[in-house]
């Protein structure tokens, strides 16, 4: 090689002329008798490259000859502008390295969604792939720089427990030398033990769930963004919930207009949640208005379906706060409202776009008794949440927190049919491989 100084494809175009060394993939491949054109692709973009016969070495033509889709090369050339190529820019060949000649890439065009989700590792390369994986970094980077913007602490909790939090049919067992344990659902109950030390926490972790539901926004190991606060009530915490989605969107729109752009994502369907502040209604506000714009009859009680939640949204350009949901069919560890004993402080906030629940939080019950009565209710063992109930007697405070499927945030701000195309490698009911 000339030149041991390789730019980026996005660097190289940007230079815009003269000589260039890049190094990378061949996305794509076409041949002829005098030009041999690869479309060469890195971590930032795409590039056309041509290797005229004319002006190059006969060993140079031949080992180009040989290039299939996805072989690794190293290339020194000249740069222009050419309107005709796939970004705008041209190279000229005039030093190749192929690094690895690529067998036949089994990924073409036209494969079915389970055969990509097969070959995952390599559909990974994909531009729309790699376009939510760049998505993906900055919606992870940003709900770390709000929680360390506003001096949270980052606390981890165990990934392995004794027992529920959520609900148990969809606890995954696991066998821990000769006793029977537990993937987490949530951090929760271990962060409630922890705001005693540090008041304002967060972390962002795998949940497992084994869900059974075969559905677009399910996963059975997911990356859960959790929060917990001490001294917080529920207006507090839906502020806190609206604070953090405001700046994910913010910094995604950002830093991720191309990406957005290859996802064929309309971003200004985005733009509302920045500009507006997020209606807040009732569980039973929510019926009254599914009765009457939406001609739908939920009993009072019942918990909201996916299609109820898809057809409220319908009425909304942002995220919506659900409140006040009927304290009998929601965690143990939700109070009731002081004020209703039938409803409990908690909400749940549902993404626009038939994007369902993306977050889910509450106020803690502060009440052992109460605690105790709801954890016998579901068939608990109270000795399992020994450690849980004992946060309850030795100083308790009002405290709440929230927790948001970073799958489902992406899935959403990408724009994606599938929960499955916002994590590199899925896990659900029917996959665990690759
Ligand atoms: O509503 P959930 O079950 O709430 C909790 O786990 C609370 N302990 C959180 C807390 O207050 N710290 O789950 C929270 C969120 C949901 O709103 C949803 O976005 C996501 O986790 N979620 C899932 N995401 C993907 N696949 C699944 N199977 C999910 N189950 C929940
Ligand atoms: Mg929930």
């Amino acid at each position: 090689m000339k030149s041991e100084h390789y730019l980026s494809v996005k660097e190289a175009m940007q230079k815009g002329k003269g000589e260039v060394s890049i190094r990378g993939w061949v996305y794509r491949e076409r041949k002829s008798n005098q030009f041999i054109f690869l479309v060469v692709r890195d971590y930032s973009d795409i590039i056309q490259c041509v290797i005229k016969k004319e002006k190059v070495s006969d060993d140079l033509w031949k080992s180009a000859e040989k290039i299939l889709i996805e072989s690794s090369v190293k290339l020194s050339g000249h740069i222009k502008e050419d309107k005709r190529a796939p970004t705008g820019y041209e190279v000229e060949v005039e030093d190749l390295e192929v690094v690895h000649y690529a067998e036949n890439f089994p990924v073409t065009k036209d494969q079915s969604y389970e055969y990509l989700l097969d070959i995952r590792h390599l559909w990974l390369r994909s531009r729309k792939m790699t376009a939510m994986l760049k998505v993906r970094s900055t919606v992870f980077g940003a709900i770390h720089e709000y929680f360390r913007s506003i001096g949270y602490y980052e606390f981890h909790s165990p990934i392995i427990i004794p027992g529920g939090a959520e609900c148990g049919p969809t606890l995954f067992e696991i066998k821990y030398f000769d006793k029977k344990m537990f993937l987490t659902q949530t951090w929760q109950l271990y962060a409630e033990a922890a705001i005693f030390a540090l008041e304002k926490i967060y972390t962002i972790a795998p949940s497992f769930r084994a869900e059974r539901s075969k559905t677009s926004r399910h996963l059975t190991e997911y990356w859960h963004a959790e929060v917990e606060v001490a001294w917080y009530d529920l207006e507090d915490i839906i502020d806190m919930a609206e604070g953090l989605v405001k700046h994910v969107i913010k910094r995604v729109l950002e830093k991720n207009q191309e990406e957005l752009k290859i996802l064929e994502r309309d971003a200004t369907k985005l733009e509302p949640t920045l500009k507006k502040t997020f209606p807040r209604i009732t569980y039973t506000e929510a019926l009254k208005t599914l009765k009457e714009k939406k001609g739908m009859e939920v009993e009072w009680g019942k918990d909201l379906r996916t299609i109820e939640e898809e057809k409220l949204m319908e009425l909304y350009d942002t995220p919506v706060f659900v409140t006040h949901y009927p304290k009998e069919i929601m965690a143990f560890y939700k109070p009731k409202d002081p004020e209703n004993a039938d409803v409990s402080l908690c909400f749940d906030m549902l993404g626009p776009e038939a994007n369902g629940e993306l977050i889910g939080g509450s106020e803690r019950d502060m009440d052992i008794k109460e605690l105790i009565k709801a954890l016998e209710k579901l068939g608990e063992k109270t000795e399992d949440y020994s450690y849980y109930l004992d946060t309850r007697k030795y100083g308790s405070v009002p405290h709440a927190g929230f927790g948001m499927g970073v799958e489902r945030l992406v899935k959403w701000i990408c724009g994606l049919d599938n929960i499955k195309d916002a994590i590199p490698f899925p896990r659900t009911m029917n996959r665990a491989n690759p």
